[in-house]
């Protein structure tokens, strides 16, 4: 009886610790990465999403699950080694679960600089309009989407002529979004003070705070904690990963509560005018872009500034060169912590033949196979950025950064954000974001408590 015991729990014992110690042994970068090749090298279909899933579970281990600091860095590291710079495409398994699901296990990803602009800047790029990032329309519950229309700006091809009208939209409607806007003066809410730099609620406050300011004349303090759990719950949905009913109707409920707000002002009701004008409906409109408000525009600047704030807690040196040149310091930010992953899957609208010499395959993407875009690898691009990873400010090709997926440097050719054929897709928000992002972390940097080993 004792045998049989100690044999059985032996038996689980060795049974359990051979994979862990096979997952332990890839938290060896060198094994990590040899691991990435072979996958892609010798597996297809639902081998390479499970290895991809066993790689993607290695990153968050590796990176103690920091996602925007250190996970998206491991990818592209992986991705770059084994695809090499001049190839500039690789494959991936598609580990978001919904777009998985729905669609293919295996997909192509963009993360050269060249690469990742060929879509970007491409008048005519293809875009699905059954998705949502990397959701799959069908598996969001209601109240993910925006309530008056699914059809959202992200779902139409580049310089279609719905994505046209929309942006030329945002572009007359939304005066704040200009280059050089004229900004209500930046005020932190009341109960967020100076030395709150670390808290990451007092961060985001700051930015929802000023960011409904200036978009739309409306003071949202009251609601501010409201938006930070908006953001908690919807974020999961962005990756792909599932939310539940209960969850899309909290987020129908603090839209619906923003909106209110956002209602009062006076932009709001220029904005619907303007739109009705052109045929278009006001209120659908309007509920589109509470909703883009919330999404891009609250979590990407957020994070912006938040991320920015921790790289300096843990470099005092940073105090200084952000002093020194703000904008160029937050450029340099925005380049290695890019906020937002990139564009928005694209669409193959004709089958291309795709060839990876450094693994000897030759992927045939199919028309209406998706394609992913990585702004972490075409911002550390060695082709463009020299020695990509230092932090150098002002450094040359500043401006030729990806973080608002087309090039600053060419945005600012153009009178507005929407029409510009310099930049066919570039974030509406981009000047906002940043003018934003900067204010914030302006306010912040004096009481940030520095990491002590540094002092
Ligand atoms: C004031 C804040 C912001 C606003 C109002 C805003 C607005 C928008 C809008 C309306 C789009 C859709 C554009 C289209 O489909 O043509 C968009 C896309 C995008 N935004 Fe922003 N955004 C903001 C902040 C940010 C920040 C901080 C970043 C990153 C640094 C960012 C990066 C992007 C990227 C990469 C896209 C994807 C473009 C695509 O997939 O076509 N945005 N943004
Ligand atoms: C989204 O899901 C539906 C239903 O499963 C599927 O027919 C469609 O092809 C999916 N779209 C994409 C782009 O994968
Ligand atoms: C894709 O194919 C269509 C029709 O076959 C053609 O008109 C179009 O120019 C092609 N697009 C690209 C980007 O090659």
């Amino acid at each position: 009886m004792c045998v049989t015991m100690c044999a059985f729990s032996c038996c689980l014992l060795v049974t359990l610790s051979v994979p862990l110690l096979l997952f332990a042994t890839l938290l060896v970068p060198e094994i990590s990465s040899a691991f990435y090749r072979a996958q892609v090298s010798y597996f297809d279909g639902t081998g390479l999403l499970v290895a991809g899933l066993i790689s993607t579970g290695r990153h968050f281990t590796y990176c103690l699950g920091d996602y925007l600091g250190c996970v998206k860095d491991q990818f592209a590291k992986e991705l770059t080694e084994t695809f090499s710079w001049e190839t500039g495409v690789g494959l991936v398994a598609i580990f978001a679960p919904s777009m998985a699901y729905h669609g293919d296990k295996v997909g192509t990803i963009y993360f050269s600089h060249e690469e990742y602009r060929r879509w970007a800047y491409d008048p005519a790029a293809g875009r699905p309009p059954d998705m949502m990032v990397a959701s799959n329309k069908t598996s969001l519950p209601a109240g993910v989407l925006p309530d008056l229309s699914p059809s959202i700006l992200l779902n139409f091809d580049t310089g279609s002529e719905e994505h046209t009208a929309r942006r030329q939209l945002l572009a007359d409607g939304l005066p704040a979004l200009a280059y050089g806007a004229k900004l209500p003066g930046f005020m932190a809410p009341q109960h967020v003070s100076p030395s709150d730099g670390s808290k990451k609620a007092a961060v985001f406050d700051t930015i929802g705070y000023n960011l409904f300011r200036s978009l739309f004349g409306v003071d949202v303090a009251e609601v501010l904690p409201a938006i930070f759990e908006y953001d908690a719950t919807f974020t999961p949905a962005v990756l792909g990963a599932p939310l539940l009913g209960f969850q899309g109707r909290k987020l129908a409920e603090i839209r619906a509560s923003v909106m209110r707000k956002v209602e009062q002002g006076d932009v709001a009701r220029k904005f619907m005018e303007l739109a009705e004008e052109r045929g278009m409906p006001g209120k659908e409109r309007l509920d589109e872009m509470v909703w883009i408000a919330l999404f891009a525009g609250y979590g990407g600047t957020s994070n912006l500034a938040y991320e920015t704030l921790k790289m300096i807690q843990k470099d005092p040196k940073l105090v200084k060169l952000f002093r020194a040149d703000p904008d160029a310091f937050m450029l340099e930010a925005a380049r290695v912590r890019p906020p937002v992953g990139g564009m928005n899957p694209v669409q193959y609208r004709n089958s291309t033949k795709i060839s990876f010499s450094s693994i000897g395959k030759i992927w045939n993407a199919k028309t209406g196979e998706l394609a992913m875009l990585l702004s972490s690898g075409a911002n550390r691009d060695p082709q463009v950025f020299k020695n990509p990873h230092d932090f150098v400010p002002g450094r040359e090709n500043a401006e030729r950064l990806l973080s608002w997926n087309n090039e600053w440097g060419d945005f600012k050719s153009c009178p507005s954000v929407a029409g510009c054929p310099a930049a066919p897709r570039g974030c509406p928000g981009t000047f906002l974001s940043m003018n934003l992002a900067k204010q914030t972390v302006a306010f912040f940097i004096d009481k940030i408590p520095l990491a002590p080993s540094e002092l």
